[in-house]
């Protein structure tokens, strides 16, 4: 390689890396716009039966004391975030299940998922942390007999709201 390739080469991978983050957190912004404590209100508990729950595996309830636990155990914040993508997207899929397409919490459902889905390729989880990632696996093989809890809709997309503020709030400003 030619002398001064490398500095160059640097600077554009310096500035992919930037645009990849302010693209990341262009999608957090806009969960966070559509994850207002009002919509969740309206959308995940008054269009809803009393006390309605959806069936999610233990491992789907993913609150701020998990992420808490985690990061004492030095769970590095990008595993973290892949973490908190992969049971969110699976939440989702289990809340719009249930759903009818003319329901009307189904297009907020569906508007989330389209979210979450575009934020696919900006969270990675880190090999070291070899725990969280098979956690992960395990919430994506969601027949592998894991143990099942029954979850008010809002009550999961509570814990979902309050867990991105704490991973994404010093990333993205
Ligand atoms: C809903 O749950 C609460 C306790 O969490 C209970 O007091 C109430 O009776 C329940 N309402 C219905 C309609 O089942
Ligand atoms: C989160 O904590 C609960 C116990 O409070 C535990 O059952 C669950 O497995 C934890 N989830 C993760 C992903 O660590
Ligand atoms: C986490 O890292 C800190 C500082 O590097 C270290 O003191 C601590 O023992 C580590 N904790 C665990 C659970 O590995």
């Amino acid at each position: 390689m030619q002398r001064g390739y490398a500095p160059f080469l640097y600077f554009v991978a310096v500035l992919g890396l930037e645009a990849a983050v302010q693209e990341e957190c262009r999608i957090i912004e806009a969960l966070q716009n559509k994850l207002t404590y009002q919509q969740r209100l309206q959308y995940m508990k008054h269009y809803f039966p009393i006390n309605y729950t959806v069936n999610v595996q233990f491992e789907e309830v993913l609150r701020a004391a998990n992420i808490t636990r985690l990061r004492d155990q030095n769970v590095s914040e990008p595993s973290l975030r892949f973490l908190w993508f992969n049971v969110n997207t699976q939440v989702l899929l289990k809340i719009q299940a249930v759903l009818l397409e003319k329901h009307p919490a189904w297009e907020y459902t569906r508007d989330l998922g389209l979210l979450f889905e575009q934020l696919a390729e900006y969270e990675n989880c880190e090999q070291n942390d070899i725990n969280v990632c098979e956690v992960v696996e395990q919430v994506l093989s969601s027949d592998a007999g894991s143990s099942r809890k029954a979850v008010r809709p809002k009550a999961l997309l509570d814990n979902c709201a309050k867990v991105m503020r704490m991973l994404y709030s010093e990333s993205c400003k």
